[in-house]
């Protein structure tokens, strides 16, 4: 089964009303270049989703976060369903800053992804291991991967493998081991929802993505993509990794 190739913009918490800007020239550079080789997403923050969606058709958009249940007094949280209901097709889940800094844990980031794909989103689910557990990554990448639900549309479900030491670094692993990884994530993947199943999950690679890395990334025949923060700040830079694929 052929694999879809991502490339995803993650600004977080970076960006103001003026970003727009980076979507509109985004979308220029969609329409006129000859390597559409990927779906191209972009996840901004919140407030301007709903003027990024309304922007373009030539891009995807996604939130970065949503809340586990349906709705309820949870002050300064967001919804699946509300996601959806501006037009969002894609959300991510378990991003290791919620991991770190929200203490987003299995059990959650497992009710998350269900509700985000009982919506109807497509849900870009990260995992990664730390600096300090790089011996013990395989342990940590199952543990992660466990926070994935028993019955759902696997149809929904992306893989972004992002190395927590990488994001933001400027450091990468080297490209081999990058395959070797990803290779063994969906070694995990095909023990769990079977061999067929998980040939069809995209896996993405994301930490410390840039215009001058991407060609060697994501050309890696286990790679289907790349979760990109920084470097999605930057039109050039963003437009240069949607490139990037031979
Ligand atoms: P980075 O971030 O590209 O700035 O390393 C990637 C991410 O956290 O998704």
């Amino acid at each position: 089964m052929k694999r879809v190739k991502y490339t995803i913009a993650n600004w977080k918490m970076n960006g103001s009303k003026k970003s727009i800007k980076i979507i509109k020239s985004v979308a220029n550079h969609i329409k006129n270049t000859s390597h559409k080789k990927s779906t191209v997403v972009i996840c901004p923050p919140f407030p301007f989703l709903a003027e990024a969606i309304k922007e373009t058709k030539k891009i995807s958009f996604g939130g970065q976060n949503c809340h586990h249940l349906s709705d309820g007094a949870f002050t300064g949280s967001i919804s699946a369903s509300m996601l959806k209901s501006i037009g969002c097709k894609y959300v991510i889940i378990g991003h290791s800053e919620r991991r770190e800094y929200q203490k987003e844990q299995t059990e959650e980031l497992n009710l998350k992804i269900k509700i985000a794909i009982k919506n109807n989103l497509k849900v870009i689910y990260c995992i990664g291991e730390k600096l300090s557990q790089i011996k013990i990554r395989n342990k940590i990448l199952k543990n992660q991967l466990n926070s994935i639900p028993k019955q759902i549309n696997l149809k929904k479900l992306i893989i972004a493998y992002e190395p927590v030491w990488a994001i933001g670094t400027g450091r990468t692993p080297t490209t081999n081991e990058i395959n070797n990884i990803h290779q063994k994530i969906r070694i995990l993947l095909s023990k769990k929802i079977g061999r067929t199943k998980s040939q069809g999950i995209s896996i993405l690679y994301g930490g410390s993505v840039n215009p001058a890395n991407a060609a060697s990334i994501l050309n890696l025949n286990q790679v289907d993509g790349a979760l990109v923060g920084g470097a999605s700040l930057k039109s050039s830079d963003f437009s240069k990794i949607i490139d990037s694929y031979s």
